[in-house]
């Protein structure tokens, strides 16, 4: 049992409703992309000063696959475009990027600009940032099971050891250590779903669903956020006790 009395560890936020944001304003979807990518910049820096130690960020998610050849081919440009404008500013906060997803599925024009800008950032200590790219929480659980069970048909370990903890670093997360449990999820555009992230990551996860969509969201936003989650009281299954007090008279003197 913990009450929250930090500021969350990892924060991971579902980009939320850009097709709707633009649509409503009577733009196609994919000015809704560009306005929404424009935001991340800002609520990068911001997780940055409130003291969170990893962001993930879920960008395109395997079932986004099935969305229209022009859709997919912004958001790709759009990728690309932050990793060129932002890797210097990223630089300099000492913000460390990470994929996470099949990223062999993305196009080698794509690749040849990521893999770069991820290497080069990769020795970086400060902000963990994550952009989960065709990225699915059970192909991510299914992958780390095969992982798993190879390593038990060669013998590197035995079905009977593994815990929690020893299967957590087999998912694509694993590396974070301590920092790859999310604590606070926060989703956009007044959906109530999990979309199929980070399902094993946020199993105690503190969850917050905003109506705004994700082009709207701003670093107040986020900053408000973690106000909420710091009023919550994470019981991770327990209970938690009203505070000490001293036995009523009548209790005591008999
Ligand atoms: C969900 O809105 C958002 C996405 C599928 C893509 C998120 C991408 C960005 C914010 C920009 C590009 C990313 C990077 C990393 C620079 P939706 O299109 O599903 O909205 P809808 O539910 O209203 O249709």
């Amino acid at each position: 049992m913990k009450n929250v009395t930090k500021t969350p560890a990892h924060v991971a936020i579902i980009m939320d409703g850009n097709g709707r944001w633009a649509q409503r304003r009577h733009h196609p979807r994919i000015f809704g992309h560009i306005r929404g990518a424009s935001r991340i910049r800002d609520i990068v820096l911001e997780a940055d000063r409130l003291g969170v130690k990893a962001l993930t960020l879920y960008a395109f998610s395997t079932e986004n696959w099935e969305r229209p050849e022009a859709e997919k081919s912004v958001l790709w440009k759009l990728l690309i475009k932050f990793l060129k404008r932002e890797e210097a500013e990223l630089a300099r906060n000492g913000v460390r990027l990470r994929m996470i997803g099949d990223i062999d599925r993305l196009d080698s024009k794509v690749r040849e600009v990521l893999d770069p800008v991820v290497s080069r950032l990769s020795e970086n200590t400060g902000l963990q940032l994550t952009f989960a790219v065709s990225y699915g929480a059970r192909q991510e659980i299914l992958l780390a099971a095969k992982a798993y069970a190879r390593d038990c048909l060669e013998k590197r370990l035995c079905p009977d050891s593994l815990s929690e903890e020893g299967f957590s670093k087999y998912l694509a997360n694993g590396d974070l250590g301590p920092l790859a449990d999310v604590d606070l999820v926060i989703r956009t555009s007044g959906e109530f779903r999990i979309s199929n992230f980070l399902l094993w990551q946020s199993a105690y996860a503190e969850y917050i669903f905003l109506e705004k969509c994700w082009p709207d969201f701003l670093p107040v936003d986020l900053r408000n956020a973690v106000e909420s989650y710091l009023k919550r009281d994470r019981r991770f299954g327990g209970v938690t006790l009203p505070p000490l007090r001293s036995a009523p008279k009548e209790e005591t003197s008999a």
